[in-house]
C-alpha cells in the first residue's frame, strides 16, 4: 500500500543520463490482452497503481476520472451484456465471433477501466479534464510496466455503448477513457515504428519556426 503523500526522494542527478525510469519510458511497449496471463498484479499492487494513476496533472483539482476495477468474475458477467449487444447488431454472426465478443474482458487477468468524468470546474475546461483522465491511464501502463506486469490500454467498440455503460455505473457525461489490461507477458513484443522527431519536433527562436535538426545544436 502507498500512501498518497509520501515523500519524493525521486530527483534527477546532473551528469547521469539514464535511470531505471528513463530506460522503462524509452523500452516500454504495449502487449496485446490476449498475451497477458496471470500473475497479475496483487490487491496491494492494485491499490499503488491506482494510487499511481489518481496522481496526475489536474488543472483546478477537478479530479475528473475515476476507476473501475473488473475482476474475472466481473469480466464474465459484463461479457454476457457485450455479446447480447453484439448479437442485437450482428443477428446473423457465427458462434465463435459471439464467444470471442464475450471474452473481450477476460483476455487478461485485470482490466481497470478509467472513467473520464469531466464536470464544472472554474479552472478547467473540459478538453484539459479529458487530457488529465489521459494521463490518468499513461500513469497506470506505467506503473504496470515499472512493477514487471506488461498492459495495454484497449478501448473497442463496447466503450462506447452505452448499453454497456450503465451496467458500468457510468452518468450520461461520463466516458470510457479506456480498459487497461494487465498480466504477465507470454511472449516478448516486438517493437513497432516509431515517428522521427524530426517529423513531429520544431525549433522555435529569435527567427520563428525552424526544423527540429537545428534544436539540437543551436539553443
Ligand atoms: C485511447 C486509446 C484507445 C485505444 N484503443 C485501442 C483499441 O480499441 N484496439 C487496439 O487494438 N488498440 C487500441 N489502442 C492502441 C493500443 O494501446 C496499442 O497497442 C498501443 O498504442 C501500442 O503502442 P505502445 O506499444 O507504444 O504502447 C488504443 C490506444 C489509446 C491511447
Amino acid at each position: 500500500m502507498v500512501s498518497s503523500t509520501h515523500d519524493t526522494t525521486f530527483l534527477a542527478t546532473p551528469g547521469h543520463q539514464m535511470n531505471p525510469t528513463i530506460e522503462l519510458l524509452l523500452t516500454r511497449r504495449s502487449v496485446a490482452p490476449r498475451l497477458l496471463a496471470a500473475p497479475a498484479p496483487t490487491p496491494d499492487e492494485i491499490e499503488t497503481l491506482l494510487t499511481i494513476a489518481s496522481r496526475v496533472p489536474d488543472h483546478g483539482r477537478a479530479v475528473p476520472w475515476r476507476f473501475i476495477v473488473i475482476a474475472p468474475d466481473g469480466g464474465a458477467r459484463l461479457g454476457d451484456l457485450i455479446a447480447a449487444a453484439f448479437v442485437a447488431d450482428h443477428p446473423d454472426a457465427p458462434a465463435a465471433t459471439i464467444d470471442a465478443e464475450r471474452g473481450r474482458l477476460l483476455r487478461a487477468p485485470l482490466v481497470i477501466a478509467i472513467v473520464s468524468s469531466p464536470h464544472e470546474n472554474p479552472k478547467a475546461p473540459e478538453l484539459e479534464q479529458i487530457l488529465s483522465a489521459g494521463a490518468a491511464g499513461m500513469s497506470l501502463l506505467i506503473a504496470a510496466n515499472a512493477m514487471g506486469y506488461a498492459a495495454n490500454w484497449h478501448t473497442e467498440w463496447y466503450a462506447y455503448d452505452r448499453r454497456f455503460l450503465g451496467e458500468l455505473g457510468l452518468t450520461d457525461q461520463e466516458r470510457i477513457a479506456g480498459f487497461v489490461h494487465i498480466g504477465t507477458a507470454i511472449e516478448r513484443p516486438q517493437d513497432r515504428p516509431r515517428p522521427a522527431l524530426d517529423d513531429i519536433v520544431v525549433r522555435y527562436g529569435a527567427d520563428g519556426v525552424a526544423p527540429f535538426d537545428n534544436a539540437l545544436r543551436t539553443r
